[in-house]
């Protein structure tokens, strides 16, 4: 469910119709429904009312926009975050620092350092080595660094290659079956408290049976940890539950997911955390673009539309597909493969693929954009750093600047020895 609707023949976002902010602010712009995002925040915890402890902190990388993160405040969310800079947007919406949570491969030592300064909640340490030079830093500085230790459960998550976490040829985490070790090791150092594990497999999963599978094996790790005679006191989640992105497509619900939680987690006494992204984000905006021009193609039109592979990366990554929509539909369909106007083959949304006829001058928009879109945007080509838009209602306010080459350029220096 979301709230951009045809009404009258014109796509609306919220109360306001898409072309109207589209005429102010100008395109490629990606709008997010205020409205959306707080229902997938509520959905989402009403999941999982019957646990006894939950903690849900927002993935930033699905969409790091400090407008975004303060309404998810709002809605009780703490935040993941993977950079010092994620670490900013969060406290900068306002979050608290002992509701973030600290997780990524490759945290450097002036990260940790930083992040142990600022009193963040909890360190998700993805090996043995960076939980040895965090406790040396917190010791040294007389702090404790409360910390997860993730876990690669070897489990197949059934995702996109690209997006898989949870196998064990994979970077992530510490393997299964060192776990135990590991964390014995970990729980002696001064400076650390390790209370916990934490565990993610990938993303846009469409079943949850893979979920259910790492859940289960988490929790017997935890017995076996605890039997040795340590405390965990909380259990990292992780995110990964999918959306659909093309109609009639199925995916698990919230409350499935919750349910599920609920069957193999509720009696492990811990706080479980999550760490949802795409679900909360994905479907809460959409990327408005304006057709240039329909070019005649040997097999069939080419749509060339002014947003590109480097305002929405997804479709060239990841063979991702997003629902193109005419914003003024005109009643008919054709076969067309819509591109941008960068110079490489792979800055296609949609190949030979049926949609809403358009011309020259219309507006249209790629759905289910507000995940890993303008937060891996570029700007590739020299083009603008694309803006956004958060709608309320019937209000809505430019939250990102679109970043001009001009403005880039000015950061850019040419040597005098040149
Ligand atoms: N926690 C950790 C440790 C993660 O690595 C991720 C996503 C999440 C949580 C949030 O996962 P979500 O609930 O959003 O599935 N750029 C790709 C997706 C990359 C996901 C990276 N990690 C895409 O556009 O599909």
């Amino acid at each position: 469910m979301d709230h951009f609707d045809y009404r009258n023949g014109e796509l609306y976002a919220e109360e306001l119709p898409i072309a109207r902010i589209a005429e102010e602010v100008g395109t490629p712009v990606y709008i997010y429904s205020r409205a959306t995002l707080e229902r997938h925040a509520r959905v989402f915890r009403d999941g999982l009312k019957d646990l006894p402890s939950v903690h849900c902190a927002f993935a930033v990388k699905s969409n790091p926009n400090v407008a975004v993160l303060k309404v998810l405040k709002e809605q009780g969310f703490g935040a993941d975050v993977v950079s010092e800079g994620e670490m900013r947007r969060a406290l900068a919406a306002g979050i608290p620092a002992e509701d973030i949570v600290f997780s990524g491969v490759g945290k450097t030592r002036h990260e940790l350092t930083h992040a142990l300064e600022a009193g963040v909640g909890q360190f998700n340490l993805e090996s043995e080595e960076e939980g040895v030079e965090l406790a040396g830093i917190a010791a040294r500085k007389g702090l404790t660094a409360n910390c997860a230790l993730r876990v690669n459960p070897d489990v197949e998550a059934g995702t996109h290659e690209k997006i898989s976490t949870g196998k064990a040829e994979n970077k992530f985490g510490v393997p299964y079956d060192r776990a135990a070790e590991i964390f014995d090791r970990l729980a002696r150092l001064p400076g650390m408290n390790l209370r916990g594990l934490a565990v993610h497999i990938g993303s846009q999963l469409q079943s949850l049976d893979p979920l259910e599978a790492a859940f289960g094996r988490m929790g017997a790790l935890m017995e076996a940890i605890r039997a040795e005679g340590h405390h965990i006191t909380h259990m990292d989640l992780g995110g990964g539950v999918g959306v659909p992105y093309k109609q009639g497509e199925v995916f698990p619900s919230l409350e499935d997911y919750g349910a599920m939680v609920a069957r193999v987690c509720k009696d492990w006494g811990v706080t479980l955390m999550f760490e949802p992204g795409r679900v909360i984000t994905g479907n809460s905006g959409v990327l408005v673009t304006e057709v240039i021009r329909v070019k005649q193609g040997v097999h069939s039109p080419f749509v060339v539309v002014d947003a590109a592979m480097n305002d929405l990366a997804r479709p060239a990554m990841y063979d991702a597909w997003h629902d193109f929509q005419a914003v003024h539909p005109r009643g008919d369909h054709f076969i067309a493969s819509v591109v941008g106007p960068i110079c490489e083959s792979s800055d296609t949304f949609a190949k030979n693929r049926e949609i809403d006829r358009v011309e020259a001058g219309d507006l249209a928009v790629f759905r289910t954009a507000g995940a890993y879109g303008a937060t891996m945007a570029n700007t590739y080509n020299s083009r603008p750093l694309v803006p956004e838009v958060l709608v309320s209602g019937e209000k809505f306010a430019v939250v990102a600047d679109r970043i001009e080459p001009e403005t880039i350029l000015a950061a850019e220096r040419v040597p005098d020895w040149l």
